[in-house]
């Protein structure tokens, strides 16, 4: 029987100096793994963030490869997996909440195999309890080995025992994985993986390792072929894209590589998640020259206090954040910005939440994820002393997403009457004359068109602007 390989976070924490290697045969799938799943169906879910999102597409090419098919029935499926996240307590919650209905079906049903990957896949205590008290989960493994699957799933159907592998170090970037896309015309492009920021308060970089860019050419080869394929949309995607190819020696710049791809020709490009901190003039520029990259900018604040932004680890402060804001305003006139923000970090007073109000107030975003925070296990915020109630954080939480709330009806009713591209994606499930799509600015739009405009790029004239989305018909 194969040993368990768990998680360590001390591992997990080193950054090491050891050249990344780019590997494009790790991925191997010989004749008897690839009939494994003959006649069998997985179902999963996925938690969290578009890494998972994007991760959980290669999950279901590997089974796919491996012969199983898809199902939407979590009931019909003798494979279950839970692709999880481990940002907050409360996604922990769900998938433990989800487990507990998976056992009760397992009781049921005998040959369904269960299997926990993702991010709490890489905590030492998730995985310490998944052995100690939930050994009927049938196999956990990380985000540092998804290329491993079908060897692991194999033993884990041959030896009926828990297998656990779970590697601390992020290891080689694999470039020979599949991909099975859940859109037809938008997808997401992994750019790195991994994070080396350390904000104070964030599991990142331990459940994902240290940061790993992906070498350009496998980037703009993925995009070349996404065109091939009829892509309109790809978004390029790292916890922290503008530090891309900071870790390789004289490498191309997150505004070299923008460039790039805007000369592939793809028709719409975005890039998720920005820290400030990295956020260059350059990028700005490559941004505003290139039609094809939209204006649209995902840029966490987190909170508008310098004390507490020192505290985060976030290396900015409220000044130097307003004004990147206004250097992107004032080059991209017509850019939409979100955020995240997080309320009732440890020492929080009164006077620094007005400092996120404040915030808010002068950036009017087009959205905001809020949060309450939330200690994550072994990170430097979890053992700050914290005296703010979780009664007045809640409070605050509101007080945060009325005023976020107010700025999004405002900020629609500045296109109302006026002409927009839309991606047009889907067709409404309620009526069938609507069809849905977003702006490049990210705004969803309900359009009165006929659904021969699914995958394609329309002008649309908006005629209502409500808080969530906008209404318009076709400018013809
Ligand atoms: N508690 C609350 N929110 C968090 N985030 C990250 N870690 C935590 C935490 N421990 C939020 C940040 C980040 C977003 C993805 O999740 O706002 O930008
Ligand atoms: Fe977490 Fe900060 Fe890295 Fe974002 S930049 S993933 S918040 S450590």
């Amino acid at each position: 029987m194969k040993k368990n390989i768990k998680p360590s976070y001390e591992k997990a924490r080193r950054r090491t100096k050891e050249e990344v290697k780019v590997l494009t045969d790790k991925y191997i799938i010989d004749n008897n793994l690839s009939k494994l799943g003959l006649n069998k169906k997985y179902f999963i879910i996925t938690y969290g963030c578009q890494a998972n999102v994007r991760d959980s597409e290669t999950i279901k090419a590997i089974l796919e490869d491996m012969s199983f098919k898809e199902c939407n029935d979590m009931e019909q499926a003798n494979l279950i997996l839970l692709n999880t996240c481990a940002i907050r307590e409360n996604a922990h919650n769900k998938v433990f909440g989800m487990l507990g209905r998976i056992k009760h079906l397992k009781e049921t049903k005998e040959d369904i195999i269960t299997v926990l990957c993702g991010c709490m896949a890489q905590e030492e205590s998730v995985v310490n309890e998944i052995e100690n008290k939930l050994k009927w989960v049938d196999l956990v493994f990380g985000t540092h080995n998804i290329y491993n699957l079908p060897k692991l799933l194999s033993e884990t159907i041959n030896e009926k025992n828990q297998v656990i592998e779970v590697l601390s170090k992020e290891g080689d970037i694999i470039e020979n994985l599949p991909v099975k896309r859940d859109n037809k015309y938008k997808a997401f492009v992994n750019i790195m993986y991994g994070c080396d920021k350390f904000c104070t308060y964030c599991i990142v970089p331990y459940t994902r390792g240290k940061q790993r860019s992906r070498k350009i050419e496998y980037i703009l080869e993925e995009v070349k072929d996404l065109i091939k394929q009829g892509y309109k949309e790809v978004t390029l995607l790292g916890q922290n894209v503008n530090a891309y190819g900071k870790d390789i020696d004289n490498y191309y710049s997150m505004a070299e590589l923008l460039n790039e791809v805007a000369k592939t020709g793809i028709e719409r490009i975005r890039f998720v998640t920005s820290h400030p901190w990295d956020f260059t003039d350059e990028m700005i520029d490559v941004i505003s020259k290139n039609d094809n990259i939209m204006p649209y900018f995902h840029l966490p604040v987190q909170s508008g206090s310098n004390k507490i932004l020192k505290l985060m680890g976030r290396r900015y402060t409220k000044e130097s954040y307003l004004d990147l804001f206004n250097r992107i305003k004032n080059k991209i006139p017509n850019a939409s910005i979100t955020t995240d923000i997080i309320v009732g970090f440890p020492g929080e007073t009164e006077e620094d939440f007005k400092e996120t109000l404040d915030i808010v107030e002068k950036c009017k975003y087009d959205g905001a994820y809020t949060f309450i925070y939330s200690p994550r296990e072994n990170t430097p915020a979890s053992k700050m002393e914290d005296n703010v109630t979780i009664e007045e954080k809640e409070k605050r939480l509101k007080q945060l997403n009325e005023l976020v709330n107010s700025f999004y009806k405002e900020n629609n009713d500045k296109l109302l009457n006026k002409v927009v591209k839309v991606l047009v994606e889907g067709i409404s499930e309620k009526d069938n004359n609507i069809c849905c799509g977003y702006t490049d600015t990210n705004k969803l739009v309900n359009v009165k068109c006929s659904k021969d405009n699914i995958g394609k790029i329309i002008d649309v004239k908006i005629t209502e602007a409500k808080t969530w989305s906008l209404d318009g018909v076709i400018n013809e």
